[in-house]
């Protein structure tokens, strides 16, 4: 370790950064330069075990306080383990909460002293920006912050949208908002909005809570769950009404399949899917969609190198490109260089709790247009 640190020292007072470069840095171009150079140099030295040698110490300090309010700042704290200097990060975060380097600061803030973001989200008036960085961050602590943001009633409703926002984009995040709905804790125009956002997030069991919460929210609470299977086939069902419940915006069922040339490319055509499966099959297609999942309609999760998460079915893909499709029927191709990885998804990609605001009658009758979707003869 020693001639390493030895090495170093050598390397910033060569520099000028160790004993003259900041003598020299008054002129304000050249500060900006010296900075620059400074802060370059001390990186190299990252890793470095700066409590063994006051001297780099010290250096390393000086360059922070050069680059006081820059993301460099958050980047040599964290880098060099200055836990001494969380004030300067808190600061930092405050002024720019939607910056990159925001969320890294929260990161490190979250490491090193875990109560203090918490603390931050208590304030009275957080800017929506920053309750997202902070939310980005995850774990037991924020997330408990970030329920008591989203069910204060007295908050502005940005931060309260912002929190909720932050909260949906895990696992345990969701589940709590999921909690606070069913709890009542949200009511009127941003409920609706959050369930409908609860909809669409990847965890099957969450999408279909929020169905029937959905279901419970238009009023139609007695035909919430599961149909009678007996009596929705004894009932006579309407083509016609079946044809335009299948085209209810609310449905989706066009944004993922095709019927003629209407609606998107993406799961299986139904145009003639009534010569394919009979209204048993059908019922059980809709009603429990991870149970037969159709060849080649296997959902992915794939995580690219920015931290973005895309679910979808890869269409196809070579040495260097993938290719995936995804619901609304958008191709969307990644380098491959950018794909970290892949994870094949046991749940369909098609929702299940898609009948939860139908009545039985409505169920009836979408599944007798759908089977008598056939083949036209020739
Ligand atoms: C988010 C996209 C999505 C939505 C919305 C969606 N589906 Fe699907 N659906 C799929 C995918 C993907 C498959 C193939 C995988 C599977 O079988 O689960 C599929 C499969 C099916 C099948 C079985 C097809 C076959 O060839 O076996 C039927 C029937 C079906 N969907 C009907 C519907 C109806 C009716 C609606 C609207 C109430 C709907 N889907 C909404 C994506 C979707």
């Amino acid at each position: 370790m020693r001639p390493i640190l030895c090495g170093a020292t050598a390397l910033l007072r060569g520099l000028g950064v160790l004993s003259f470069g900041w003598v020299i840095a008054s002129h304000e171009l050249m500060a900006q330069d010296s900075a620059q150079i400074a802060v370059e140099t001390v990186r190299r030295l990252k890793g470095a075990d700066l409590s063994g040698n006051a001297n780099l110490k010290a250096a390393v300090e000086r360059v922070v306080d050069q680059v006081r309010g820059k993301p460099e700042m958050v980047e040599l704290i964290r880098d060099f383990d200055l836990k001494d200097r969380v004030p300067d990060l808190v600061v930092y975060l405050k002024q720019h909460p939607a910056e990159d380097a925001a969320v890294d600061a929260a990161r490190y803030i979250a490491k090193v002293d875990p109560k203090a973001l918490k603390r931050i989200l208590a304030e009275e008036a957080v800017a929506a920006a920053l309750i997202t960085s902070i939310g980005r961050v995850g774990g037991e602590e924020v997330e408990a912050a970030l329920v008591d943001v989203a069910r204060s009633t007295n908050r502005p409703l940005p931060e309260r949208e912002a929190a909720i926002g932050a909260l949906i984009g895990s696992e345990a995040g969701a589940a709590q908002v999921l909690r606070l709905l069913e709890a009542k804790g949200l009511s009127g125009e941003p409920a609706a909005r959050v369930i409908r956002d609860l909809q669409k997030v990847r965890w099957p069991e969450i999408r279909s809570a929020a169905g029937r919460l959905a279901g419970a929210e238009v009023g139609r609470g007695a035909d919430v769950g599961k149909f009678d299977k007996a009596r929705i086939f004894q009932m006579a069902g309407d083509v016609r009404r079946g044809a335009e419940i299948f085209r209810r915006p609310g449905l989706a069922c066009l944004t993922c399949h095709q019927v003629g040339r209407e609606g998107a490319d993406f799961g299986p055509r139904l145009g003639e899917i009534g010569g394919k499966l009979g209204k048993e099959a059908l019922y059980d297609a809709i009603m429990d969609p991870s149970a037969g999942i159709s060849f080649g309609y296997e959902a992915w999760l794939v995580g690219l190198r920015d931290g973005e998460e895309v679910l979808g079915l890869i269409s196809s893909e070579t040495d260097t490109e993938l290719v995936l499709k995804v619901a609304g029927g958008q191709v969307l191709r990644y380098p491959k260089s950018e794909v970290l990885r892949r994870d094949k998804q046991v749940p369909s990609v098609m929702p299940a709790g898609l009948h939860e605001g139908l009545s039985a009658q409505d169920f009836a009758d979408l599944l007798t247009y759908l089977a008598a979707l056939k083949p036209v003869a020739p």
